[in-house]
Formats: C-alpha cells, structure tokens, sequence
C-alpha cells in the first residue's frame, strides 16, 4: 500500500501540472478563436473540455490516495494530508463550476490551484522520502 501511495502521489503531481497547462490552452484558444470571429460560449467551453475531464480524473485520484493512507494503515499524517487534498480538490471542482457564473470566484479557482500544485509536490515528496533517506551520521564530538 506505501508504494501505491508513492506512485498515486506522483500522478497527482503530475496531473495537476498538466491541469494547469491545458487551463492556459482554454484561455488562449478563446482568444485565437475571438479573433477571428463572433465567439458563442459553447466554442469557449470546448477550449476547456479536456481541462473539465481531466479536473474530474484528478478528484478520483485524490479520493484513492485517501483510500489507500486509510486502507494501507499509513498513519495519521498521510491521511491527514490526503484528506486535505480531497478537502481542496472538491473546492476546486466547486469554484470550477461555479465561477463561469460568477466570473470573481475564477480567482479563488486560480489560486486555489497554485495551493493543489504546492499541496500535492509536498506531498509526493514526502511520501517518496519519509522513512527512506539514509539516517544521518552523529555529530563527532570534535
Ligand atoms: C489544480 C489545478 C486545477 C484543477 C484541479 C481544476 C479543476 C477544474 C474543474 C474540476 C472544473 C469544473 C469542470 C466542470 O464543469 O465539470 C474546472 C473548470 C474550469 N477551470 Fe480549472 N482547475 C485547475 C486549474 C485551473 C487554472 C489554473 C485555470 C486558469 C485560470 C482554470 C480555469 C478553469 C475554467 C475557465 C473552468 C471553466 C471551464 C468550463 O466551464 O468549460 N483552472 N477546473
């Protein structure tokens, strides 16, 4: 269960960069489309549609991460910290749906995400190193 934990960590982390790459695709695809054209709200969305599947994948990894640190018995601290995560994974989903009708909630979606990137490198970090790098050698009393 601790190596699933690991390699869960690591999908997160790397989801949620490409999540926040194919974010930037939708905002500037809007912009290439505008350009040319009168732009319906449905051709915007379409930018978007992968970042909203993928948005929904990511929250599935985030509740099996919770469900192995509960399963697997890894301890209060992973737990904590996956159902953390969780916690700020369904607050995304909410201001993602929420904020296209409430454009001023977008801010608390973007910055959100910036605490879902920090949240899941911390995380991963931990769970790849915590109890696996080498102990350090005593001072010498010198
Ligand atoms: C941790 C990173 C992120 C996650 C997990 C995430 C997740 C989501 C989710 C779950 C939705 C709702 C999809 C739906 O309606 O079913 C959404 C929508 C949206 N997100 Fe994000 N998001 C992230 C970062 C960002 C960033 C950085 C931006 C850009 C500022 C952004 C812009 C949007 C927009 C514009 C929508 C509305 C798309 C639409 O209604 O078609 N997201 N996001």
């Amino acid at each position: 269960m601790a190596t699933a934990y690991r390699w869960l960590s690591s999908l997160l982390f790397a989801a949620i960069v490409v999540q926040v790459g194919i974010a930037g695709y939708g905002a500037f695809e809007a912009i290439h489309k505008a350009d040319k054209a009168a732009v319906s709200k449905k051709a915007i969305e379409d930018g978007f549609n992968a970042h909203a599947a993928l948005g929904g994948l990511i929250l599935v990894v985030m509740l099996a991460l919770l469900v192995v640190a509960v399963a697997g018995r890894l301890g209060p601290v992973n737990v904590r910290w996956a159902g953390g995560i969780v916690l700020l994974g369904i607050l995304q989903y909410i201001l993602g749906v929420t904020s296209t009708s409430v454009p001023v909630l977008g801010v608390l979606h973007g910055v959100n995400a910036l605490a879902l990137y920090a949240a899941s490198a911390l995380l991963a970090h931990r769970a790849w190193t915590t109890g696996r790098l080498p102990q350090q050698a005593p001072a010498s009393g010198a």
